[in-house]
């Protein structure tokens, strides 16, 4: 099967090419630094020629409210059209979990809007909204620190690992599909801030996490049930602590 992963050089990106190619198919991987542009069509109408699936793994290089809306309107427009074009028949895009309730965000508001231009599209779909990846946590710390503290709310979080999230996104783009969404998240329910805290202290980093449950993730509130999965979601087995080991 002909498969082409956008945002093929990225981190699930560049491990789900790995796990396609190893399973025989043919794999281009798509990304402007290999001469692909979902934003601006760049190589779209080649790479796609006798394409049966496109997967979306791509991310906007800034999450600055326009520039990110933009990015995901645009890129999907432009791909959902070239697959209609070259007949493709399944598009997989990687979203999160709990995108719908983010909307406070400038981010999850265009995460949404990729979402409903893939439900409004004639190309077939999977939708596989994941929690956040463990390889995350860093960039959850960064963005939560004033000065030499991370203030961070208590909410429940169920995070995943990438070769998890790369592995089960392989089944869905080989699958029938599912014209809805699926969740996928990781074996255990964590807090959010007793994970940073936790990351902090096994890295040796100084900075103190201060619990405050109404400080913002990326810009939007949260409850217990913000970023995790529901019942029929596909958990992963890689427990947090033996990855960080
Ligand atoms: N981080 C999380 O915890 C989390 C959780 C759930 C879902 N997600 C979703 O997972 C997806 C992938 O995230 P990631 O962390 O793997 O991303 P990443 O490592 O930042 O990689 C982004 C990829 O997008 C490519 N890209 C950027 N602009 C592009 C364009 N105009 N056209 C085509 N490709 C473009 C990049 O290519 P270059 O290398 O050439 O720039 C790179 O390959 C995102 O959609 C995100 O919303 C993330």
């Amino acid at each position: 099967m002909k498969i082409v992963v956008i945002g093929g050089s990225g981190l699930i990106g560049a491990k789900l090419v790995k796990n396609l190619r190893g399973l025989g198919h043919e794999v281009v991987a798509a990304s402007p630094s290999l001469g692909i542009n979902a934003v601006t069509g760049e190589g779209l109408e080649e790479a796609l020629h006798g394409a049966q699936v496109v997967v979306d793994v791509a991310n906007s290089p800034s999450f600055e409210d326009q520039a990110v809306m933009e990015f995901f309107e645009k890129s999907s427009r432009n791909l959902l059209a070239a697959e209609a074009a070259a007949g493709v028949g399944h598009h997989v895009a990687l979203s999160v979990v709990g995108t719908d309730r983010l909307l406070q965000s400038g981010y999850f508001r265009a995460k949404l809007a990729q979402e409903e231009l893939i439900k409004g599209s004639k190309v077939p779909y999977t939708i596989v909204r994941a929690t956040q990846f463990f390889e995350f946590v860093p960039s959850i710390a960064y963005v939560a620190t004033e000065g030499g503290a991370v203030r961070l709310p208590s909410a429940s979080i169920q995070p995943i690992g990438s070769d998890d999230v790369a592995s089960a996104l392989a089944d869905f783009a080989l699958g029938a599909p599912v014209n809805g969404t699926v969740e996928l998240a990781g074996p255990e329910r964590l807090r959010l801030d007793e994970l940073v805290r936790h990351f902090l202290n096994a890295t040796i980093d100084a900075r103190q996490v201060v619990t405050d449950d109404k400080a913002l993730y990326f810009g939007a509130e949260l409850n217990d049930l913000s970023l995790v999965p529901g019942d029929q979601a596909r958990l992963a087995q890689t427990r947090y602590e033996d990855w960080l080991s």
